[in-house]
């Protein structure tokens, strides 16, 4: 029995959760899988009616309790400083030690792929973007708020420990996945100590891996190789900050933010699956989210929990949904977030 925590959070979060969990249902019924689903309302509804984000030992509980969480999104405009989202996702990926997100960039159609003389099949590597340390460990001050004189700081955090484990568990899926090369991407000729460190380290883990081929890149190079020679990229490792901007030049390339997968692992068993796209309030409640990137995002979750028959049965049916143009707008499709669904939960 796997059990599955499901916070489907603001937005177009919901929408698109429920279309992940009809797809779910539909896999799970085909495979016989024996899944739980405790479903969990923090978010912007809740945490404005009582304050609540996260409550105390939630994470523990959940720790203990489930096998994994899928994630819907998490962001609202009545709330500009996204407090709940921070102390909600952060706290997972944090309290958890959600060190590695995971961000597979594949296209899965040539009419997707939107740069010119690549194909589909040119677009296909995977993002590990180390997501504990960094810049967004919200260390730093202001000083002197608001007036001339101020002084705001943002340390780079960046440990042996956590830069060494994230490059490792790049190596280690590139063995386990036949892929011949991983790409680290840093700016250590600008930002000299912290990435002068990512570079060390990169160079020692790389010698446990004789068989792969290990290449440095600046990060405003690998920007560059994306769009020139994504067919060259395997797996890509790289810090929080590059790690959350190349990937969303990933997303593009795979068509959009409605179409990127995420999963989030770590040491413990429970790991966190979301799409990489956010809440988009303009399109909330219209019915028109593209409802793939959660579904993909469940394919993860599955593979993790040891099905990865379903999460192939789930894969293939987001293909057939392409080919037959059963899509929402984003790309290129007329069909609401429901009737995506829908097709890729018959067709699984
Ligand atoms: N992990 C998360 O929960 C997460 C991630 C990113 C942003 N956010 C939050 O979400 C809110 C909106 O942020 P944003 O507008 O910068 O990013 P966004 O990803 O919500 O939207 C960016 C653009 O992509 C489109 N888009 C996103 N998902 C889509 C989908 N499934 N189908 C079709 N189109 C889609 C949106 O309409 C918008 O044009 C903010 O509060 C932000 O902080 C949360």
């Amino acid at each position: 029995m796997a059990r599955i925590a499901v916070i489907p959070g603001d937005g177009i979060g919901v929408e698109v959760v429920d279309a992940g969990l009809s797809v779910l249902a539909a896999v799970a019924a085909k495979r016989g899988l024996s899944i739980e689903l405790e479903r969990l309302d923090y978010g912007a509804n809740r945490y404005l009616k009582d304050g609540t984000t996260l409550p105390a030992g939630e994470v523990e509980r959940l720790r203990c309790e489930a096998d994994a969480i899928l994630l819907g999104a998490l962001g609202d405009p009545r709330i500009p400083d996204m407090r709940h989202g921070r102390e909600i996702l952060l706290a997972l990926r944090f309290e958890l030690d959600l060190f590695i997100n995971l961000r597979p960039v594949r296209c899965l159609a040539d009419r997707l792929c939107p740069l010119k003389h690549k194909r589909a099949r040119d677009v296909d590597f995977v993002v590990f973007r180390e997501n504990t340390e960094g810049l967004y460990a919200d260390v730093g001050g202001i000083f002197k708020k608001g007036t001339a004189d101020e002084v705001a700081i943002n340390e780079e955090i960046n440990t042996r420990k956590g830069v060494e484990r994230i490059i490792r568990a790049a190596f280690d899926y590139a063995k386990v996945h036949h892929r011949a090369r991983v790409t680290m991407a840093d700016k250590s000729n600008a930002v000299r100590f912290g990435h002068d460190l990512w570079r060390r380290v990169f160079a020692e883990v790389a010698r446990d891996f004789p068989g792969i081929d290990a290449e440095h890149l600046y990060v405003d190079a690998l920007s560059v190789a994306m769009l020139e020679r994504p067919e060259a990229l395997q797996v890509i490792v790289t810090n929080n900050l590059f790690g959350d901007i190349v990937t969303d030049l990933g997303a593009a390339l795979q068509g959009g933010m409605g179409m990127a997968a995420s999963a989030n692992l770590g040491p413990a068993g429970v790991a966190l699956f979301e799409p990489v796209h956010g809440s988009a309030p303009a399109l909330a409640g219209k019915g028109e989210a593209n409802p793939i990137a959660t579904i993909l995002s469940v394919a993860l979750l599955l593979a993790h929990l040891g099905h990865k028959e379903a999460a192939a049965d789930v894969e293939a049916a987001v293909e057939r949904a392409i080919e037959a143009n059963r899509l929402t707008r984003d790309v290129g499709g007329s069909c609401a977030t429901r009737e995506v669904a829908d097709f890729i939960a018959s067709a699984v």
